[in-house]
This record gives C-alpha cells, sequence and structure tokens, in this order.
C-alpha cells in the first residue's frame, strides 16, 4: 500500500509532497459555495477513473439527485460509476435518509441520529465495495445538535475512531460562515489529522477563490493560500500563484 493517496485535484498534491498521507482523514472548511462537495466527489471520481479505488460518497444535506445533476455539469459521470460500484452514494440525511434504520427496523429519528451508527453504516458501505476512499459531507449537519463542545469533541472523535479502522482516506466537509471568520478553530479541526480551508479573499483586483492547508499530521506542506477555481472540468488549483490579503474584514 502506498503512503500518499493521489487528491485527483489539479495542482493539490504538489503543495502536499504527493497527495493525502494514505488513511489519514482530512477537514475540508469551506464558506457556502466555496466547491466542498466538488471537492469531495472529485476525489472520488479521480479515484475510481484514474487510480481503481473505489469510493463512498456521505451525503448529509444535499440530495443524492441533486449532486449527480451538478457534477454531470462539470463533466462528472457518477451515474456511470454507481452502476459499475465504483462509487456509492449514501443518503445519510437525517430527515430524508432510509439507511437510517435502527435495529427496531423502524428509521432513526432525528435525535438519535449519532456519529457511532453513522461510521458502522459507512463501514459496511466500504466492506461491500472494497473502498479506499470515504467522503462525509457536511459534518456540520452531523454536529449541529451538539451545543457542547465537550459532547461534539466525543461524537467526532467517535466516528473518526469508527472511520480510521477502515484504513480508507477520508475527507470530512465543514462549513463555516463569516461570523467565524475569526477564526476560532472548532473542535473537528483540533482532532482531524488535517485541515484544508477554501475561502474567498477580496484583493485590490476584486474577490478571488483561495485554498490553504493549515496542517496534515506528519507532512511538510505548504501553508500559502493559493488561487483556484471552480471550472467546467472540476476543481483547478494554482500552486505557484500565491494570495497575500490584508487581514480581513469580511467580504
Ligand atoms: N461550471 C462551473 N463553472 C464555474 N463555477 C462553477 C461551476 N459549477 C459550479 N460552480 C461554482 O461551484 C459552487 C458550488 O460548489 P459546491 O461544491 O456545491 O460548494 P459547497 O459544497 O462548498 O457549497 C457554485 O456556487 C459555483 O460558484
Ligand atoms: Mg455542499
Amino acid at each position: 500500500m502506498s503512503d500518499r493517496t493521489p487528491s485527483g485535484i489539479e495542482g493539490l498534491d504538489e503543495l502536499m509532497g504527493g497527495g493525502f498521507p494514505t488513511g489519514m482523514n482530512i477537514i475540508i472548511s469551506g464558506i457556502p459555495g466555496s466547491g466542498k462537495t466538488t471537492f469531495g466527489i472529485e476525489f472520488l471520481y479521480k479515484g475510481a477513473t484514474e487510480y481503481d479505488e473505489p469510493g463512498i460518497f456521505v451525503t448529509l444535506e444535499e440530495s443524492p439527485e441533486s449532486i449527480m445533476r451538478n457534477m454531470m455539469k462539470i463533466g462528472m459521470n457518477l451515474q456511470n460509476l454507481i452502476s459499475k460500484r465504483k462509487i456509492l452514494l449514501v443518503d445519510a440525511n437525517p430527515i430524508r435518509g432510509e439507511t437510517m434504520i435502527t435495529d427496531t427496523g423502524k428509521p432513526m429519528g432525528f435525535t438519535e441520529f449519532k456519529a457511532f451508527g453513522l461510521s458502522e453504516i459507512i463501514g459496511q458501505k466500504v466492506r461491500e465495495i472494497g473502498a479506499k476512499r470515504i467522503a462525509i459531507d457536511p459534518l456540520t449537519a452531523l454536529l449541529m445538535h451538539y451545543k457542547d463542545d465537550f459532547d461534539r469533541r466525543l461524537e467526532i472523535a467517535r466516528l473518526l475512531i469508527g472511520i480510521s479502522n477502515l484504513n480508507c482516506t477520508t475527507l470530512l466537509a465543514t462549513e463555516y460562515h463569516l461570523c467565524e471568520l475569526t477564526r476560532q478553530f472548532s473542535v473537528e479541526q483540533s482532532i482531524a489529522d488535517g485541515v484544508i480551508f477554501l475561502d474567498m479573499l477580496r484583493t485590490s483586483g476584486g474577490i478571488i477563490r483561495g485554498i490553504q492547508i493549515q496542517k496534515i499530521r506528519g507532512v511538510k506542506h505548504d501553508f500559502d493560500f493559493h488561487l483556484y477555481h471552480i471550472t467546467d472540468k472540476g476543481i483547478v488549483i494554482f500552486p505557484k500563484e500565491k494570495i497575500y490579503t490584508p487581514i480581513r474584514e469580511g467580504l
């Protein structure tokens, strides 16, 4: 087993010396519209099409139909890979999803929706197709009913421990909003092996998209902000284009 898993995102791997450390869990944190879902899907799509690595996409918010429709517009035909069982799209939305069935055979209620149950379901799916990659989108949806930091920490730790036994490289999308841009780091960012920010930055030339690797345990990585675009062919990062901006005052 290689110790690095290529991200498949153009321009990203050279910022971290050749891909994600295999088996690690990486938070993809960004504002709405920053490309978190696209990032997670592209990681799995490229894994399936270029590296022969099956993947599980767990959606906690956007419907599978909406994801498939939107990704098709940027050149990723998920239906094809789903029918070949190279990708499984798991609808784990606690309100809409059918995956959350309890021992009694009844659908799981919102308050019973727990991270550990989710990691069990992901484990089943991983074994079903021999997955090497997982993307969970967004983790925020799972954590919103834990107001207390201690409870959040416990739930995330349970999920990450459950997932780490699966030996997959895992991306976990989380949302942050403008009110949090004082950069108080959330619990999940402390616990995860890695954190990548997808941001919008105000420059003299207008608003641009910027990506920053904040941490990846055990890796000497770049930590500047770099320009990225969302294009008709997916996400493109420009590793040679650093972005320098004054301290942010909001967009
Ligand atoms: N074909 C495209 N060309 C350029 N930008 C696009 C294209 N398709 C989508 N986008 C951008 O991607 C954004 C949505 O990305 P998404 O991955 O859903 O973000 P998030 O999950 O962070 O909310 C849209 O708001 C739009 O700005
Ligand atoms: Mg999204």
